[in-house]
């Protein structure tokens, strides 16, 4: 059935007919489970039946990526003939480690690696919903270009913007500022991407976070039974269920975020990770919180003030919507932490993240920007190194280099 689906891809069209593609099938479990350590985070490398790495030679080129886009093609043609032999197929750039790959295939220089599919039966437990489209008249216009606004996201002004100049790890056009994008433009990028979204467990854990969700949910105060508690933000919900699991059953939680979008995805997620309680689902639009005054008793900003076009003005309205015997717990990354530079260094020279942009914060600026509508009650720096661990310091200055700060405060 293999070679039968190899068969249909190699009917595609391809440049001049020049077919300048290899396909390395790959079936050997060990391999499988070399191809999915050098991929990183791509797991179903090592679940699924058979890998097709999808290869092009080169020397030979039409311009706009002619050898690029018929390997495309072949690709498509062997998802769609996997499809209708009952199979499931999917497409993966992130084969990880490139040379690492190289090596294990023996692939020559003068070969070049584009990706993998991934070829099974697919899980007996699959949602079997496909992720959202975006609107067609966001993406089709007619004689000349056209396109919403909001869907066209800053970049740093140029005369061109070269493709060719622009890789994951260095995009000399990416804005980081949050503050240089509108909310409108940061709610349409954050709600399309599903990668960390997956309702697959496991495959959304963030490395850099390790387990200091667990340490900024522990400044979460006693609450009563019936307390009202909303999350800021939380894009694919990783801390939606840490939090979900560690407040008590008697109390609701409502998840706010920019696009609806985000609801499926973690309420999916919440379901897999085994959350039980109900969980409500509300839009934030412009940086208004969707909440009467006075109605709500804490409400948590796991690291996302950092991504918000007007941090200050969502700081001003949870003040409004915050009982006074309420409590925010916020978490920030901290830009004067080993983690800091190394953003500063390395992160912030490539793309933003499909969480958006962000742009860690300096203490004197969190403070700011709390103490304007705040007391602060407690304060914790999380984490000694630029990754994972999840020391804690309570008190003192060194809290201040800590990788992430969180804080609990109360309405002044
Ligand atoms: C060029 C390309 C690269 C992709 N890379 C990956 C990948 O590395 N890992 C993965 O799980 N999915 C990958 N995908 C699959 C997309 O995430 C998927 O097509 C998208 O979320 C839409 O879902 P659907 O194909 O089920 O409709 C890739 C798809 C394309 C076309």
């Amino acid at each position: 059935m293999l070679l039968s689906i190899l068969r249909d891809g190699l009917e595609a069209p391809s440049s001049c007919n020049q077919q300048h593609w290899h396909f390395v099938l790959v079936t050997d479990d060990r391999q499988k489970a070399r191809a999915a350590e050098l991929a990183g985070g791509n797991p179903h490398f090592q679940d699924c039946a058979a890998l097709i790495y999808l290869c092009f030679q080169k020397g030979w080129t039409h311009d706009n990526f002619s050898v690029v886009q018929g390997v495309a093609a072949a690709a498509y043609h062997m998802m769609l003939s996997a499809h209708l032999r009952g199979l499931g197929a999917i497409w993966n750039a992130g084969i990880g480690d490139r040379s690492g790959v190289r090596d294990m295939l023996q692939l020559p220089e003068i070969f070049e690696l584009q990706g993998a599919l991934a070829i099974g039966h697919a899980r007996s437990e699959d949602i079997g919903r496909k992720p959202p489209r975006r609107p067609l008249e966001s993406v089709v216009s007619f004689d000349t270009f056209e396109r919403p606004e909001e869907t066209i996201y800053p970049a740093v002004p140029s005369k061109t913007y070269r493709f060719d100049a622009m890789s994951k790890a260095d995009n000399p056009y990416a804005v980081w500022d949050p503050q240089r994008w509108s909310w409108a433009q940061l709610a349409d990028y954050r709600a399309w991407s599903v990668w960390a979204k997956s309702p697959l467990p496991g495959v959304y854990t963030s490395r850099r976070q390790g387990q200091g969700t667990q340490k900024e949910l522990d400044l979460i105060p006693d609450l009563r039974p019936g307390a009202k508690v909303a999350e800021l933000m939380p894009w694919g919900g990783t801390s939606t269920v840490a939090l979900a699991n560690r407040l008590p059953a008697d109390v609701s939680l409502s998840v706010v975020e920019l696009h609806r979008n985000h609801f499926d995805f973690i309420a999916d997620r919440c379901r897999r990770e085994g959350v039980g309680r109900p969980i409500d689902y509300a839009l934030m639009v412009e940086g208004r919180l969707p909440f009467d005054d006075h109605s709500i008793d804490l409400l948590v900003v796991p690291q996302t003030l950092e991504h918000m076009a007007d941090p200050q003005a969502v700081l001003a309205d949870a003040a409004r919507v915050l009982k006074p015997s309420g409590r925010l717990v916020v978490s920030a990354r901290n830009l004067t932490s080993r983690y800091g530079a190394e953003w500063a260094r390395v992160e912030a020279k490539g793309q933003v993240p499909l969480q958006g942009p962000f742009t860690p914060l300096r203490p004197r600026r969190l403070l700011d920007l709390v103490n304007a509508r705040f007391e602060i009650e407690a304060l914790h720096g999380i984490g000694r190194t630029g990754s994972g661990d999840a020391d804690v310091l309570t008190e003192g200055s060194m809290r201040f280099r800590r990788r992430v700060i969180a804080l609990r405060a109360r309405p002044r």
